[in-house]
């Protein structure tokens, strides 16, 4: 027979190995797994790094429209150059039925599957990005349910795929798109995408373009730290945009022949920008990517390159990622006719080796 006090010992033991227990086989595990598969945003990001925009290919409305058809010895250049990912810009809008169930067309995914995967066997990060949806631009809630039924089609078709796929859920959100309707959309987009990729990147931006202003209306849920903050880049306007047909708020052919010097108050002004971005990132505890910049074709090449570098230079300074805009084209940092880096952008985003 065992003493009433010898009850309690065992009793205090047993209760004591019972919660040891309970707390290895439910808490640890579970917290173990979690690490395990969701990746830490912040190092994700450092390791997209310095990377370029594949832009005006699968974001043109039909790919080659716009002067520019991904090849994957570009992939290879991309990569041996020494850029650290892609953002793959898409518009796959243009290429899913207008009537419910707005099924995506199966040619086309085919190819941004082809192309996502030239990436990912090269070890190149990816961000896919919804881009150029500008029906919602004019009348945003008569294509919400178009907006959402394509990131239904889309999450669960790379559900499986390696977590240095990434998803932006819509390019620069804009007019009619105000930043309170762009918080409810990214709000429901980011919940359809969570059903079948619990622990993927999302990449998000604030309103008006991605512009750094409208960060602080930016409602993102708390909760979900799997997420990457994107802001867009084209100030002064007067000088990245100069002759750009598609400026439609200006005349942007009387901005001809500005240039860009680096002289102190043009910097100070882009400072004060990024410092803006990056305070922001620091409260919220959100990594910052710099999703797109860089200056048209028609400005002075000198002053290209001086901007380009600061903007690089200074992004990087605050622990942002960045996706220059663009590969080919007509902002490009490499010349697809005669093969070669266009050198002073090439050097401006790079380190010299
Ligand atoms: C647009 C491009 C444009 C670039 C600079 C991008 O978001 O998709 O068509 O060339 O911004 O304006």
């Amino acid at each position: 027979m065992f003493k009433a006090k010898e009850v309690l010992l065992y009793v205090a033991i047993g209760l004591f190995l019972l919660i040891a227990v309970g707390f290895a086989v439910v808490e640890e595990p579970r917290e173990a797994v979690v690490k395990e598969i969701s990746p830490d945003p912040f190092e994700l990001n450092k390791r997209l790094g310095r990377g370029v925009n594949l832009g005006n290919a699968l974001d043109a409305p039909n790919e080659g429209e716009w002067g520019f058809t991904l090849q994957e010895e570009y992939f290879d250049l991309i990569k041996q150059a020494g850029f650290d990912s892609v953002r793959l810009p898409v518009r796959w809008s243009g290429h899913a039925l207008k009537e419910k169930p707005y099924t995506i067309d199966p040619n086309f995914f085919n190819r941004v599957d082809w192309a996502i995967n030239c990436a990912l066997s090269r070890n190149l990060p990816v961000i896919l990005d919804l881009h150029h949806y500008r029906e919602m631009y004019d009348d945003p809630n008569s294509h919400k349910e178009r907006y959402l039924a394509l990131w239904k089609q889309i999450a669960p078709r790379y559900k499986d795929y390696p977590d240095i796929l990434l998803f932006e859920l819509f390019n620069e959100p804009d007019d009619a798109l105000t930043p309170e309707l762009w918080n409810e959309f990214m709000k429901e987009a980011l919940a359809i995408v969570r059903q079948s990729n619990p622990h993927r990147t999302v990449v998000i931006g604030p309103g008006e373009d991605n512009t750094i202003p409208e960060l602080k209306f930016l409602d993102i849920p708390k909760d979900d730290r799997s997420i990457i903050v994107t802001i867009h880049y084209y100030w002064p306007l007067e000088f990245t945009h100069q002759g750009a047909a598609w400026v439609t708020k200006a005349d942007s052919n009387e901005w001809m022949g500005t240039k860009w010097s680096a002289a102190e108050a043009e910097k100070k002004a882009v400072v004060d920008n990024f410092n803006i971005a990056a305070a922001w990132a620091k409260e919220n505890n959100r990594p910052m990517n710099l999703g797109e910049f860089g200056a048209y074709e028609k400005a002075d090449m000198e002053s290209r390159a001086r901007w380009t570098k600061f903007i690089a230079d200074t992004a990087v300074e605050r622990g942002m990622s960045f996706h220059y805009w663009q590969f080919d084209s007509d902002f490009a940092v490499y010349d697809t006719k005669n093969k070669s880096w266009i050198k002073p952008l090439f050097d401006a985003l790079l380190p010299p080796r």
